[in-house]
């Protein structure tokens, strides 16, 4: 569908993919149709080898090491999210997370920290930094860090690499909520220290709705969450020791899959790191076109080792309205409110009031980041405008 519209809420989904991405959706249902892994016929067979193959791309895009199959697939960031923290922590274990997580993370370790699991939340700043000392500190004694890679209301990089060699000196392992960093930003697990990853599919790796997953460092043992049929050791009363399987229980997302496989190899040609650098010079274009504006507060800093969100308020309007306004009068699509993470909208000062998020994609043009910014200075031009510090 081309409505015209300026699409700016690639950090919600990818809404604009590739056009491999839907021919290999299309594909599948008209020619394979079949649930991966759950027959020995030949449609079940191809299925399977498209979700093999989705695994292994996944796994080369991140860097992991060995068999691929501890790459497994969930219905997004959230699920695979639920499966580490409730398989990882006891009534006793003590958990590190920050002030950025979404309620992916945030929600799913409250309910734990009601059973007896001891929760430390690591402070968030208007920068979007975490103070290391502080971290050092939380984690002694700690069983798990979560950290998100990527901010989705700030749009800032968090420190991975010293972040997690705090946590293993510390003897805990590190799970990254890859949820906005993955195909934006070029994740190593290797290199970063990463135990665990959790991801989405349809956001930075192009692909559907309904995928995702989660990677699991061999060593790590992890029980499963969800519990039934994997397809094989169907007289086994219990779940399968062996990876995929062990967290993989009832019918995968074949369309999903081989939609995400067409994502990720999309990326892969073009790699990660020239993505990222495109849709950089698109969100410092727009956070500069968007500070000349009055009234404008830019909440994001301009940060060119971040993903490409540009968060912001105008004064004297109400976030849901000016988001509503966009869309309305001008045809440009951008998320208003809290976004999942009111920790973090805390944390900047906008709790009780929430923001507008602008994020750009592998789509978005100059011409789209300069209307969607020519669409707020009308809006605010329209506005009556108390004068700023300094004007
Ligand atoms: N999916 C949520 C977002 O839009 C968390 O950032």
């Amino acid at each position: 569908m081309d409505d015209g519209a300026v699409y700016l809420d690639y950090a919600a989904t990818s809404a604009v993919r590739p056009e491999p991405v839907i021919a290999a959706v299309t594909e599948y249902l008209r020619g394979i149709g079949a649930t991966p892994g759950r027959a020995g016929h030949r449609r079940a067979v191809e299925a399977g080898r498209i979700v093999f193959r989705c695994r292994r791309a996944l796994a080369t895009l991140f860097n992991a090491p060995g068999d691929p199959g501890r790459l497994t697939f969930h219905l997004n960031a959230t699920h695979a999210l639920n499966v580490a923290i409730l398989g990882v922590l006891r009534p006793g274990d003590r958990v590190v997370r920050t002030a950025y997580d979404h309620n992916a993370v945030r929600r799913p370790v409250r309910a734990l920290a009601g059973r007896g699991v001891h929760e430390m939340v690591l402070a968030g700043q208007t920068d979007g930094s975490v103070d290391l000392d502080e971290a050092e500190r939380a984690l002694r004694g700690a069983r798990l860090l979560v950290i998100p890679h990527a901010t989705n209301v700030l749009g800032t990089a968090l420190p991975v690499t010293e972040l997690a060699a705090r946590a293993h000196a510390a003897g805990a392992l590190v799970l990254v909520d890859a949820a906005q960093s993955a195909g934006h930003l070029p994740i190593d697990v290797q290199a970063m220290g990463i135990d665990l990853l959790a991801f989405t599919g349809h956001k930075g790796l192009l692909g559907p709705q309904g995928t995702g997953g989660l990677w699991v460092r061999d060593g790590v043992d992890l029980p499963p969450v969800f519990l039934g049929g994997t397809g094989g050791d169907s007289d086994a009363p219990d779940m399968p020791a062996l990876f995929p399987d062990r967290l993989e229980a009832g019918s995968q997302n074949g369309p999903g899959i081989a939609g995400l496989l067409a994502g990720v190899e999309w990326l892969a040609e073009r790699g990660v790191a020239a993505v990222h650098a495109r849709e950089i010079e698109l969100k410092l274009r727009l956070w500069d076109a968007l500070d000349l504006i009055h009234g404008v507060t830019l909440l994001s800093p301009p940060a060119e080792d971040g993903v490409g969100i540009v968060t912001m308020n105008l004064a004297g309007v109400d976030a849901a309205d000016l988001a509503r306004r966009l869309d309305r009068d001008f045809g440009v699509l951008v998320r208003a409110g809290l976004h999942c993470s009111p920790e973090q909208h805390d944390a900047i000062g906008t709790g009780a009031v929430g923001a507008v998020r602008f994020s750009v994609g592998w789509a978005t043009t100059e011409e789209e980041v300069d209307r969607a910014a020519a669409a707020v200075a009308r809006i605010a031009g329209a506005e009556p405008q108390a004068p700023q510090a300094g004007s």
